[in-house]
């Protein structure tokens, strides 16, 4: 008999899906991508066609199987990452979505929420989801298509329709409509899930006017989801893993005690720090959110979401064409000392942490005839510097332990030059792992654990090592400068004052 020794992760992110294959070592041995559309039918809405991130799922999976030349026998399991946030609804008979998509990025929720905070149900919402009251989570999304899709709601409330996060439309396409469900951490991202109690909250459902009818069920991150249908792959493949993005980078670098922190950047930032199975709450307008559960355990997490990190250097690309490929920027951000003064302040979707104001938009101040598409790009990743930087002190004076090193993940981690000034900016220790796509290996770490290729959370820290640790050089009156002409900056972005 053939042994199933690999794992197929798929990381469905934000502006492409991923799809990659770790032999039992957790190491890469062959992945495929694929870059998909977004619509911005209006300003501040953000949507993606779910057909297309389905066909690029499956054909990713296909690809990188090919790759690496292995059949669906010698695959223990799938697990699944994904852009969390994500709204989809689709029809329980035919599978068919009713509407695009809505991105975590969509801004078209901004009154239902100010109605909400207005009519003082914000610390009703913390104290269950840990959560604040934004467009951002999936919950009023839901309740908009369900509004403004001509029949929507009655057929929820009829139970004829489904309503998921990315992973739960991908299991429900895996499993051919056999399995409706998903797992805590996207569960806890949808300002309908008390994340203490563990399960929906009928009163939230209620507040946003969600038909309970229309919840998947939820699940630990390490559990056998179900089996893809016939004819997918060559065999059928238990799906055995979930868990949305941050919290699968979380898992895939190995930050399992309480105290350790990882940076993602793609294309937006989140820090997540573990805090065990302490519930922390932040004071300071942080999130608090399931990291994991596992064997009915819940370990959680505190988390800084930036909306934009990648996603600015993807905009300096392909809305103003200022460089023509995304790595351009590594070397002008270098091939100039500074900035020449030039902040941008990236709230294109709004700001999200520590602000949440969703009605900033972006900004870019400083500009003088002297400026140059150097200094942009260059202030495009400086502006990654200095959220990061925002996060860890609101973290700090949160109570939470400063980190005393930052495990950093994500594409824009290649960048030595960003990690250096991520190190002077935070003065602390920045650690990049040999593998970047950490985001993935969490995915395949949680179905690797149910499916047992690997047997415990020791098996996984083993294999985490770090290619390259940079240490703070900067002096304290730059720093200082740098950061408050930053401040300034955002001060002048919001919406409200301060
Ligand atoms: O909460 C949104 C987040 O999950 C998106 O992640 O990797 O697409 O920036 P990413």
């Amino acid at each position: 008999m053939t042994q199933a020794t690999h794992l197929l992760a798929i990381d469905q992110g934000t502006t492409s899906t991923r799809a990659i294959v770790f032999n039992g070592q957790a190491r890469p041995v062959a992945t495929a991508q694929a870059e998909f559309a977004q619509h911005y039918p209006q300003p501040g809405w953000v949507e993606h066609d779910p057909e297309d991130i389905w066909r690029d799922v499956l054909g990713t999976a296909r690809e990188a199987l090919a790759k690496a030349g292995l059949s669906a026998r010698q695959v223990a399991a799938i697990g699944i990452t994904n852009q969390r946030e994500t709204a989809v609804i689709w029809d329980r008979a035919t599978g068919e979505p009713i509407h695009r998509a809505i991105v975590w990025q969509d801004r078209r929720t901004a009154d239902v929420c100010q109605a909400l905070k207005s009519d003082g149900a914000e610390p009703l919402v913390g104290a269950r989801t840990g959560l604040l009251i934004d467009p951002y989570f999936s919950g009023t999304k839901v309740a908009w298509m369900l509004d403004h899709v001509p029949g929507a709601r009655a057929r929820a409330e009829r139970g004829e329709l489904a309503f998921g996060t990315i992973d739960s439309f991908l299991l429900w396409r895996f499993t051919g409509g056999r399995v409706h469900a998903t797992d805590v951490t996207n569960a806890g991202r949808t300002m309908l899930y008390d994340i203490h109690r563990q399960c929906w909250d009928e009163d939230l459902c209620r507040l946003l006017r969600v038909p309970l009818q229309i919840l998947p069920q939820v699940h630990d991150n390490a559990h056998e989801f179900g089996t893809t249908a016939p004819g997918l792959f060559d065999a059928p493949i238990p799906i055995a893993g979930m868990a949305g993005d941050q919290q699968a980078a979380l898992f895939g670098q190995a930050c399992f005690g309480a105290g350790e922190a990882k940076s993602t950047y793609g294309t937006g930032c989140f820090m997540l720090l573990n805090t065990g199975e302490t519930a922390f709450t932040s004071h300071n307008r942080l999130l608090t959110t399931p990291a994991y559960r596992l064997g009915g355990r819940m370990t959680y997490a505190l988390e800084g979401s930036i909306f934009v990190a990648g996603a600015a250097v993807k905009w300096l690309r392909d809305g103003i064409g200022v460089i023509t490929h995304a790595r351009d920027t590594d070397d002008m951000a270098t091939q100039v000392p500074d900035s020449h003064g030039v902040y941008m302040v990236p709230a294109f979707a709004g700001l999200g942490a520590p602000h949440w104001d969703p009605d900033a938009r972006g900004a870019i101040f400083g500009l003088t005839l002297g400026s140059t598409q150097a200094h942009l790009a260059r202030a495009a990743l400086e502006a990654v510097g200095y959220q990061t930087l925002d996060l860890a002190r609101t973290m700090e004076a949160d109570g939470a332990r400063y980190p005393a090193a930052l495990r950093v993940d994500g594409g824009m981690a290649a960048n030595d030059w960003l990690c250096q000034f991520l190190a002077d900016l935070l003065e602390t220790t920045v650690e990049r792992p040999a593998h970047l796509e950490t985001t993935a290996l969490g995915a395949a770490f949680f179905a690797g654990l149910a499916t047992g290729v690997w047997s415990g959370l020791d098996d996984l820290a083993a294999t985490w090592t770090c290619s390259r640790r940079f240490v703070p050089v900067m002096d304290a009156a730059k720093r200082q400068g740098l950061v408050a002409g930053w401040h300034d900056a955002v001060s002048r972005t919001l919406s409200r004052p301060a």
